[in-house]
């Protein structure tokens, strides 16, 4: 049985789309695959037409020791396709086993209990984007990490934070483990997808760990997230098809030849640091800098998290906008029906984008920002759409270096 983790911290780079779209072209290959939903967003179990009612056990009840892995399992909507499902409940689970003894090995544990019975051939794991505990049970149990590069100045510098982390996770657990890299939404026809793809190729004179398939923008796949099946279901003409039968195929024969050197990567966050001084930023997206200036902090201390449960209950809160303190954090809420895309950054991700917020949209165009953070003040503002803007919700506010006005809330 093998284990590729798909894994970047960085928000929205495709993780969710390519875990899913490898698993299933694993599948379609006659391999017996078991797809791991790690994100308490539960995208890879919308992304596949499930619901929380269809499964009402996932990761979740595995992680924190209530049930096996094989108890909670749900066939997936195509042949060979078994899921783990997760729920917004996930989140609770960094609080819940604060203190344990082998925490972090928690799913490698339950996974190998899937090998004595020889139920599956390939296990894919789609992790959350952040590097907190999570991530590491996805790290610990990966024999093989798939890195979803997209065109943004943040997610080579993500790459260079997530190197640190596998590298601790193969000091501690004493084994290698292997990494590739994947361009997603890749647009050739933007310089700066150009850009992207030479500066990370630069760096790997070598046979490279960025592969040779690059997944390039297709709505198809959007689409197919939107319905709830892999593009196999949708669309066998499109790019997104081609493209993820072709990272397939390139992966499993990678794993054949045993795979580039470790050092690649981190080479390629390096070298992507310098570059993203060279690139325009209007190319391909809209950064305020003017909120960028605080330091970024160290990892987070997941192993020091005080217990805080239950999760809290977002309920009564209907009409209700702006931040909401719950134990441990804050939920925000904004509603803008409008908005295709809201995310929130302050002093608590360093002003990244979503970075450790958990997000929830409804119906009626209200988001939900989740924030955990250990108690005090903190700066944010709302990226709608990329602009970023402070919350219309929420008087609190301060002025900013640049004479505008940064939002504050309270752990
Ligand atoms: N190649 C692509 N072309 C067009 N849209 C894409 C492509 N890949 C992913 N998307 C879309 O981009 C959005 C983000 O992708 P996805 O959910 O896979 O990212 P993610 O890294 O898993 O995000 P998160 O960090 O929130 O888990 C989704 O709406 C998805 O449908
Ligand atoms: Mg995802």
């Amino acid at each position: 049985m093998h284990t590729q983790a798909v894994v970047n911290q960085k928000g929205g780079c495709g993780k969710t789309t390519t875990a899913i779209h490898v698993a299933t072209f694993l599948a379609r290959q006659g391999r017996r695959t078991l797809l791991v939903d790690l994100d308490p967003q539960g995208h890879a179990t919308l992304g596949l037409g499930l619901t929380s009612a269809a499964s009402s056990q996932g990761t979740y009840e595995v992680l924190i020791g209530t049930r096996g892995l094989e108890e909670v399992l749900v066939e997936g909507p195509i042949p060979n396709l078994a899921i783990a499902t997760a729920s917004i409940s996930l989140a609770a689970v960094e609080q819940l086993l604060a203190g344990r003894e082998r925490r972090e090995a928690r799913l490698r544990d339950a996974l190998a209990t899937l090998t004595e019975t020889a139920r599956f051939d390939e296990v894919v794991l789609d992790c959350p984007p952040s590097l907190g505990l999570l991530t590491f049970n996805g790290l610990w149990a990966a024999d093989r990490v798939l890195v979803p590069i997209d065109p943004s100045v943040f997610s080579l510098d993500g790459l260079q934070r997530l190197c640190e982390t596998i590298t601790l996770v193969e000091a501690t657990s004493g084994r290698v483990i292997p990494r590739d890299a994947v361009l997603t939404m890749f647009d050739r026809r933007t310089r700066f997808g150009r850009d992207l793809a030479a500066t990370v190729a630069d760096a790997h004179p070598r046979e490279a760990a960025l592969l040779r398939s690059r997944v390039r923008v297709c709505t198809r796949l959007r689409e197919a997230a939107l319905r709830g099946v892999p593009v196999t279901e949708l669309d066998i003409h499109c790019n997104g098809f081609r493209d993820y039968r072709a990272l397939t195929d390139e992966l499993l024969d990678r794993r054949e030849q045993g795979g580039a050197p470790l050092a690649n990567v981190c080479e390629a966050a390096q070298a992507g640091d310098q570059a993203s001084d060279r690139v325009t930023l209007t190319d391909f997206e809209v950064v305020d800098h003017s909120v960028t200036g605080s330091v970024r902090g160290p990892a987070p201390d997941w192993l020091n998290v005080e217990p805080i449960a239950p999760f809290p209950s977002v309920a009564g809160v209907a009409g209700v906008y702006g931040p909401i303190p719950i134990k441990g954090g804050v939920i925000v809420r904004f509603r803008d029906p409008q908005a295709k895309e809201v995310k929130i950054a302050g002093s608590f991700n360093d002003w990244r984008p979503d970075e450790n917020v958990i997000t929830r949209r409804e119906e009626d165009g209200t988001w939900q920002k989740i924030v955990f953070a250990h108690p005090g003040s903190y700066e944010y503002r709302l990226v709608v759409d990329g602009d970023w803007e402070a919350d219309p919700n929420n008087e609190a506010q301060v002025a900013n270096s640049l004479g505008g006005v940064n939002s504050v809330l309270h752990v």
